[in-house]
């Protein structure tokens, strides 16, 4: 997790700043990203990836996933970093392109890609496009021609492997939205329709099989049909396509009890089950690349919430909860309602003697599912102006934040060394109002 310590007095310091000066200065609910924790984690993906490819005589380039967190900044950072950027809407792609992500580095995503989506990025120019139907294979095509250029173009594979985690995040079964099935022979067919089709390029294939994967036979498995599908696709058309994405998913640990995924014994695994599948299927080595999002921006960020009420509940077999009610809740971290995320919680201001107990961080929102941490302990003397601490929400927080309630979602600010700089500012009121269209 971002690395924090404490002060004398007990308060959690974040990049060598007081919680209680970045509260002050900023307001809570505010996301804290420890700038150098992430982009170290950026750089050690794209040096382990790099090294265990290398060693085999390719290259694998790495992807961050931004939806996970992104700001022009950040696109910056990524640049600076040695890392790439994936892009899954228009959006995304203007804050990469923003923060100077020469579009060569950039890959466009999506199942649903709307026609102005795929004209920007095709006049920005960008590295990749991922196409996910033959309806987007014949739309890209023509807006191609149209434009006058080569689409760089990635097949989106479904490879039917099972990495685990929840449902709504598991991509690569077959009954869900994303990609063309390895299985039913989509997949060739997609291969087909690209390598025939008028201004596009056929570069590769690409598969994400899911988030917060800790198998490593699973990315090994999907690896290994990726490259069987490559082969297949090479007997017939004597084309041996020269990219193969392998997709993100790295498990990070959201609490201290939980397990992550080591970038480093990854990388080394991975390559070497790729270079053993290339052994069986013959055929030249294609390069590689990966997309982690999570795991690069997850770990680095911490939440600081202000408690405002904490009551007690009595529990039907006895004893009660403590409910720690603080100033955000489900429109700033809406991952606990919609995947049963856990996380952990701490008392940020101040250590304190008084006992742990059992204890359940919840928002401000009107509704009972408003939970960000569901069971926690947190000091019986926990009380209003604290500040709460929540870890490891770097990664899908600000980016999947809503305004539920009329909210203002947070602002996003780094810290380094002492001093931090805002990257996403809160939202006012004043933003808050001009959305709203109001009567004559
Ligand atoms: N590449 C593609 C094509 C993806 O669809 C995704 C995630 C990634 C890479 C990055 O996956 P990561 O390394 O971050 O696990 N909102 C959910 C996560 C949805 C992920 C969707 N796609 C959550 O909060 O867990």
């Amino acid at each position: 997790p971002a690395t924090h310590e404490r002060a004398d007095d007990g308060a959690m310091r974040l990049g060598g700043i007081d919680v209680r000066d970045l509260a002050r200065e900023h307001g809570t609910p505010l996301y804290v990203v420890d700038e150098d924790d992430m982009r170290s984690r950026a750089r050690s993906f794209a040096r382990h990836f790099g090294e265990a490819f290398a060693a085999h005589g390719t290259t694998c380039d790495v992807y961050y996933a931004s939806k996970a967190l992104l700001s022009s900044r950040i696109s910056a950072w990524m640049h600076e970093d040695g890392v790439r950027i994936d892009v899954a809407s228009g959006g995304e792609l203007e804050l990469a392109l923003r923060g100077g992500m020469p579009a060569a580095h950039i890959t466009l995503h999506g199942n649903n890609k709307s026609d102005a989506e795929l004209r920007r990025a095709l006049a920005a120019g960008v590295g990749h496009i991922v196409v996910d139907s033959l309806t987007e294979v014949e739309v890209l095509s023509a807006l191609a021609v149209e434009a006058g250029v080569v689409a760089p173009v990635l097949v989106r594979v479904t490879t039917g492997v099972h990495a685990g985690g929840h449902e709504y995040i598991a991509t690569s079964h077959e009954d869900q939205k994303f990609g063309l099935s390895l299985a039913s022979g989509a997949a060739l067919g997609a291969l087909r329709a690209v390598h025939e089709a008028q201004g596009l390029e056929l570069r590769g294939i690409h598969t994400h099989i899911g988030s917060q994967i800790l198998s490593i036979d699973a990315f090994r498995e999907s690896a290994e049909r990726m490259l069987g599908l490559r082969a297949a696709f090479a007997a017939e058309s004597g084309v041996e396509v020269p990219e193969v994405d392998l997709g993100g998913g790295y498990a990070i640990a959201y609490t201290p009890e939980a397990e992550a995924l080591d970038p480093s014994v990854a990388a080394r695994e991975i390559a070497d089950a790729v270079a053993a599948a290339v052994a069986t299927v013959g055929g030249s080595w294609p390069t590689f690349s990966i997309e982690p999002g999570r795991a690069i921006a997850g770990p680095a960020g911490i939440t600081l919430y202000t408690v405002g009420v904490v009551k007690h509940v009595a529990l039907e077999g006895g004893g009660d909860r403590q409910y720690v009610a603080v100033d955000g809740g489900m429109s700033d971290n809406p991952r606990t309602i919609m995947y049963g995320a856990e996380y952990a919680a701490e008392l940020a201001d101040r250590e304190s003697e008084a006992p742990p107990v059992l204890s359940r961080v919840v928002g401000k929102h009107c509704e009972s599912g408003d939970i960000v941490v569901r069971d926690v302990h947190l000091p019986a003397d926990t009380a209003r102006g604290d500040l709460l601490a929540v870890a490891a929400t770097g990664a899908y927080g600000r980016s999947m934040a809503s305004n539920y309630n009329a909210i203002l979602r947070p602002a996003v600010v780094a810290v380094r060394d002492g001093s931090s700089q805002v990257l996403i500012r809160r939202d006012t009121m004043e933003d808050l109002l001009g959305w709203d269209v109001a009567p004559d």
